[in-house]
């Protein structure tokens, strides 16, 4: 499977990191200039730390690269986390950077969208948002992890959401207990 990750400047930056190490499959990175700031805010990490869990990096601001294009084949897209600019963005179908552009790209070619937004509370605007990119054809997937698979660590909170990421596209994986 090849997949285009992007990681935008949401709080929840830990997620999509995990993701990265978990997914099976050739990784095509982009991390928004956001993206990049949360990442240093929140774990001390710099993109190129990431760089070792993904085949291609591409710049947010390069609308040349691969993704940007119907013609380049990948079987699905996931912004983890996503911020609810980038939402309203895709919403709007704005796609003036790569990761706008690769999403709108996505969706046009009726492949998978999975959008992980971490945001609380929500807005009605935003809420339309969400709900439009839902009927557009894309999986909102909210960064909530349950506790019926009793989480003991902040790590274990992780997994669960990554885990349900990982069923969406198909990738077996034992990053939570499910329910029995
Ligand atoms: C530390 C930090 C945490 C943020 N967390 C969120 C968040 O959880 N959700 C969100 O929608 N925006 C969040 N933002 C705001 C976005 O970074 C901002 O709207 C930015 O323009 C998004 O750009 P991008 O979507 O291109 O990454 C945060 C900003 C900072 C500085």
């Amino acid at each position: 499977m090849r997949y285009v990750v992007a990681l935008t400047g949401c709080s929840g930056i830990q997620y999509g990191i995990r993701l990265l190490e978990e997914l099976d499959g050739k990784r095509e990175l982009i991390i928004s200039e956001m993206g990049k700031k949360v990442l240093d805010e929140e774990t001390g990490l710099t993109m190129e730390d990431l760089e070792a869990n993904a085949e291609e990096v591409y710049d947010d601001d390069d609308l040349f690269a691969p993704p940007a294009s119907g013609s380049h084949r990948f079987d699905a897209m996931i912004i983890c986390p996503c911020t609810q600019s980038t939402m309203a963005k895709l919403a709007a179908g704005i796609a003036d950077t790569l990761i706008t552009r690769a999403a709108s790209v996505t969706l046009k070619e009726r492949r998978k969208l999975i959008l992980v937004p971490r945001e609380t509370p929500l807005s009605v605007i935003m809420l339309e948002n969400e709900l439009r990119l839902a009927k557009a054809g894309a999986v909102i997937l909210p960064a909530s992890p349950a506790f019926y698979a009793e989480p003991r660590s902040v790590d274990d909170m992780v997994n669960f959401v990554v885990g349900k990421i990982l069923d969406q596209v198909g990738q077996e994986h034992e990053l939570f207990k499910r329910w029995e």
